[in-house]
């Protein structure tokens, strides 16, 4: 499993500090969440912020698309320094070509489904795409309640998977902490977006730690 941090919830600021702190702790992805204003409510930060913070650490960029036309940007999320981008398939741009867009300026690309879309809607694309994001918040804003119906659609996404013998990973994004980590990864979701929570705590390595050996103790029941 794999821990991507939400700098939404970060001292903006301070934005090299809390990064380099992080990578130091262990830390896998930097998850970015660009917001326009159009496709949710909030704004946030733009391809110029990920170039910057890109410049100052060889931690692994996980781009969020929360905006009206991915396809637009992609390629130029792509070139400040993303190594994922995701887009969500309720956003106006076809999944296809953005798909394409993504791969062909060299990152991996990930579709990314909302509460209120059921987990079929992804099955076309479910070849072409390294990552599945659910989010398990309605977009928009760090520090939500997990919604614990989301779990269901982690595991048909899973199954699905080792039925038609595909890799993509489960992401999942919303209301991750010490309690609903565990049910995510159980349910089969791979890499764990966590905003509020981890930049709550005194020592984020340690918060790291405890949702990791989760991770093992549940490798070791399964193989056991
Ligand atoms: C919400 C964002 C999330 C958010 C998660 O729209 O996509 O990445 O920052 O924050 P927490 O972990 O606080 O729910
Ligand atoms: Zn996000």
């Amino acid at each position: 499993m794999q821990i991507s941090a939400s700098i939404l919830s970060a001292d903006v600021a301070n934005l090299a500090a809390v990064t380099a702190g992080l990578e130091r702790s262990g830390l896998d992805m930097l998850h970015f969440d660009v917001m326009d204003g159009q496709f949710v409510p909030n704004i946030t930060f733009g391809m110029p912020v990920l170039a910057a913070i890109d410049q100052c650490t060889n931690l692994f960029m996980d781009v969020h698309l929360m905006i009206k036309d991915p396809l637009r940007y992609a390629e130029q999320f792509v070139k400040a320094g993303a190594d994922l981008v995701t887009f969500h398939l309720e956003s106006d741009s076809d999944p296809v070509q953005t798909i394409e867009a993504i791969h062909k300026a060299g990152a991996k690309a990930g579709i990314v489904l909302k509460p209120g879309t059921s987990w079929e809607t992804a099955i076309p694309y479910l070849e072409m795409v390294e990552v599945v994001l659910v989010m398990t918040v309605e977009p928009g804003f760090g520090g939500q309640s997990f919604l614990w119906d989301m779990v269901k659609k982690i595991e048909a996404l899973r199954n699905y998977a080792l039925v038609h013998q595909l890799d993509y990973q489960i992401e999942v994004d919303g209301g991750i902490n010490a309690e609903t980590a565990p049910r995510v990864l159980r349910a089969g979701a791979e890499i764990l977006v966590i905003g509020s929570y981890l930049f709550r705590q005194a020592d984020p390595r340690a918060a790291m730690d405890e949702i990791r050996a989760e991770a093992i103790k549940l490798h070791d029941e399964t193989y056991a």
